[in-house]
């Protein structure tokens, strides 16, 4: 059974950046990038300027991601955006269940399955993001943290899934505290999350690509990327400077 194919690397500007920021960030990227044959770059801006830079990326090498969805794809949840509606504007990649939103917004496992399931359906491709604590690894309990969300997230999904399937592995603690996890560590919890997608998926598991997310930035990306185990990354801060995104996408 062969590993996932490219690595994938998304900026997630998080709630930064206005539709016009977001234009110039675009047009300042876009000619500095020379995106490698080995890899995908993808930008997660705001709901409001997905539509805006779409065709500016259009036909470029930067694929457009969304933060997060529904799971419904149409009706009466008031402030909600489904599946079709990020579909129509050309995006690929959907967040599912960011810390941040597991921890302002309360969103549980529960929501993220079902929209991990709406992603799917709905032809986007999911990035599940999971991750423990401090306390909960000070404690001893971040594998089993981390397995729980993976379990129930990804309830349902078909072992035919993997190949549009991808996980990203987020310590809480390691989130815009410039701290990010050591590359022995991330080791240790991708190796721990492909197990855990063997048991899941089946022959299948190899399929899905696994992001390391939590302060990465142009001084450590080459050394992150080198890491077994971690096909991508999903960057915050770092990805808010066009040419600081330039730099971590033109990992070595
Ligand atoms: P950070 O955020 O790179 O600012 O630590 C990563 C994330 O939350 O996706």
């Amino acid at each position: 059974m062969s590993g996932p194919a490219r690595r994938l690397l998304i900026g997630n500007w998080k709630m930064n950046l206005t539709v016009s920021d977001a234009q110039a960030y675009a047009r300042t990227l876009l000619p500095r990038l020379k995106v490698a044959g080995d890899r995908e770059i993808a930008l997660a801006p705001p709901f409001t300027a997905l539509g805006a830079i779409a065709p500016l990326l259009k036909g470029g090498p930067i694929l457009l991601a969304a933060q997060n969805l529904f799971w419904e794809d149409e009706g009466p949840y008031t402030g909600e955006i489904s599946g079709p509606m990020l579909q129509e504007v050309g995006v690929t990649y959907v967040l599912v269940a960011h810390s941040e939103r597991r921890r302002h917004l309360e969103e549980t496992d529960r929501a993220a399955s079902r929209k991990v399931a709406a992603a799917l359906r709905c032809g986007l491709q999911p990035v599940l993001c999971v991750g423990e604590d401090e306390m909960e690894r000070e404690s001893g309990r971040a594998a089993t943290v981390v397995q729980t969300q993976l379990a129930r997230g990804l309830e349902g999904v078909a072992p035919g899934a993997a190949p549009r399937l991808q996980i990203a592995y987020e310590p809480v603690w390691a989130i815009g505290t410039g701290k990010a996890a050591t590359p022995a560590q991330a080791a240790e919890m991708h190796a721990l999350i492909r197990a855990e997608l063997a048991r899941l998926l089946g022959e299948a598991g190899p399929g899905v690509r696994i992001l390391y997310g939590g302060s990465v930035t142009p001084a450590n990306v080459d050394e992150l990327m080198r890491t077994p185990g971690v096909d991508g990354a999903l960057v915050g801060g770092a990805s808010l400077k066009a040419d600081e995104f330039a730099r971590i996408a033109s990992y070595r």
